[in-house]
């Protein structure tokens, strides 16, 4: 005869062991998430990484990857020196080195010679003209002006970073005279904007 005290013990075995399972599992999870973050916060240190890793991770430690990126940094700054060392403002002509343009300010009504390292603007200030001007920077149209020596304006001044007149504009004889360098000799209607 079939005992039924013990199938009900064997019964409630087998629901214990299958609560011990799920418990288990269930506690496991908390670890899987655990990992996850890790993984996120690596993957995160690799993306602010540009170039090989193998290298500066060799060396071990925590320090390691914020030196190795302050390498990369160094690197950039190098590369940026070297951009700006080849955009060389017409303003760094040494002395020594200067040349001079005829430049008429037509609407004064007089020529005056301006340097290369002088800009249009600065060259009709120090010869008394109250020329208008807001930014100084090539970051407006205030200051700008006419060349109507014909052609391009470029043909006569090197802007040194004008940010507001485009190719047509330039095409017609437009410059923004604080931040143009003669380089030829040309006439200039002042206070004339596209
Ligand atoms: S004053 Fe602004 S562009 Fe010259």
């Amino acid at each position: 005869m079939v005992d039924p005290v013990a199938i009900g013990f064997g019964a409630g075995l087998v629901l214990v062991f299958v609560a011990l399972h799920f418990a288990r599992g269930t506690g496991w999870e908390a670890t899987a998430d655990i990992s996850e973050e890790v993984i996120e916060r690596r993957a995160s240190t690799v993306e602010e990484t540009e170039f090989p890793e193998p290298g500066s991770r060799a060396v071990g430690g925590g320090s390691v990857p914020a030196g190795a990126i302050a390498t990369g940094d160094e690197d950039g700054e190098l590369e940026g020196g070297a951009a700006a060392e080849e955009e060389t403002s017409p303003a760094d002509i040494p002395e020594d080195e200067v040349e001079y343009f005829e430049v008429e300010y037509a609407k004064e009504g007089d020529t005056i010679e301006v340097a290369n390292n002088q800009t249009v603007l600065e060259a009709g200030e120090d010869n008394g003209w109250d020329l208008p001007y807001a930014c100084r920077q090539g970051q407006c149209v205030s200051c700008a002006g006419q060349i109507t020596s014909g052609g391009n304006s470029e043909e006569y001044v090197t802007h040194d970073d004008q940010q507001m007149l485009d190719d047509a504009e330039l095409d017609e004889g437009y410059t923004l005279t604080c931040v143009a360098y003669p380089k030829a000799d040309f006439t200039i209607e002042t206070g004339e904007a596209p």
